[in-house]
């Protein structure tokens, strides 16, 4: 029999050794794949919205209306469940803590007066324009939070300090009652709840999501 390139294709040998090169090349493709990243992780699809999540979790008070009404974007403070405009025509006047004779001192002491409905804690004032939040996304007031041309100089670990420790950030889960005799709501995540998630946000890097 002649061995031409016809025949030669057409013999039980040549489609083995043409399988074993298929194999070969397969595997060393595989090898060279595999170690061009070796240590890298097979990524799992992240769940879109993570309800739980600390920033969440944070924001969920940060947003709520008894740090709001505080955190104006104008010269008033609001009051109430509806976040209506302060009575009085209380103004928040050059230093935060009212005009000259009607100061925020002169009606709010440092603890609530349940018999009144005036609400109280240490140093009760305004907070400052730059740390206005109304009207903000929560993503535009995380920004304002760490940005210290904003937040009051603050670095991060002042922050988390202000958010744990601060007198008028905790009276927000001791509101009192309102001048109705009515409880003024907490906000929807616990104190402990919302300490615990501002230390992992921060500890994780204090990332701000893009929404
Ligand atoms: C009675 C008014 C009042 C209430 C209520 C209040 N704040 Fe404030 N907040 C202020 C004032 C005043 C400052 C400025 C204090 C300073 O700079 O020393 C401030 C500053 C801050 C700051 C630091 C500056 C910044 O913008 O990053 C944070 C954070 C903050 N408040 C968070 C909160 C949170 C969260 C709540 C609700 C749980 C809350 N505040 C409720 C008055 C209030
Ligand atoms: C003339 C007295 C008076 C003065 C002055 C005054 N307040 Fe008030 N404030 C009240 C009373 C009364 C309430 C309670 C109203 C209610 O809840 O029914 C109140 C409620 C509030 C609340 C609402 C809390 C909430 O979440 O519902 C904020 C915030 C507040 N005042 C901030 C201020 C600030 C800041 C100043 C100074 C710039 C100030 N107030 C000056 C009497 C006063």
């Amino acid at each position: 029999m002649k061995l031409s390139p016809g025949t030669i294709m057409k013999t039980k040998p040549f489609y083995l050794t043409l399988l074993s090169l298929l194999i070969f090349g397969v595997s060393v493709g595989f090898n060279l794949v595999a170690d061009s990243a070796p240590h890298e992780e097979i990524p799992v699809p992240k769940k879109q919205v993570q309800a739980d999540a600390p920033f969440d979790k944070m924001m969920q008070v940060l947003m709520h209306k008894r740090c709001m009404n505080c955190h104006p974007s104008d010269d008033r403070p609001r009051q109430g469940e509806d976040s209506h405009v302060h009575n009085f025509g209380v103004q928040r006047g050059k230093e935060n803590h009212g005009l000259p004779g009607l100061q925020c001192q002169t009606c709010h002491q440092s603890e609530n007066n349940n018999y009144s409905g005036v609400p109280g804690a240490p140093h009760w004032g305004l907070a400052p324009k730059t740390m206005g939040w109304q009207g903000l996304t929560r993503v535009e007031i995380a920004k304002n939070l760490l940005d210290k041309e904003k937040n009051g100089g603050r670095d991060l670990e002042e922050i988390v300090k202000h958010l744990t420790e601060d007198a008028l950030v905790a009276w927000a889960w001791k509101p009192g009652v309102n001048a109705d005799g009515k409880a003024r709501e907490a906000p929807p995540v616990s104190r402990e709840d919302f300490i615990k998630a501002v230390k992992k946000w921060a500890e994780d890097g204090a990332k701000i999501p893009e929404k």
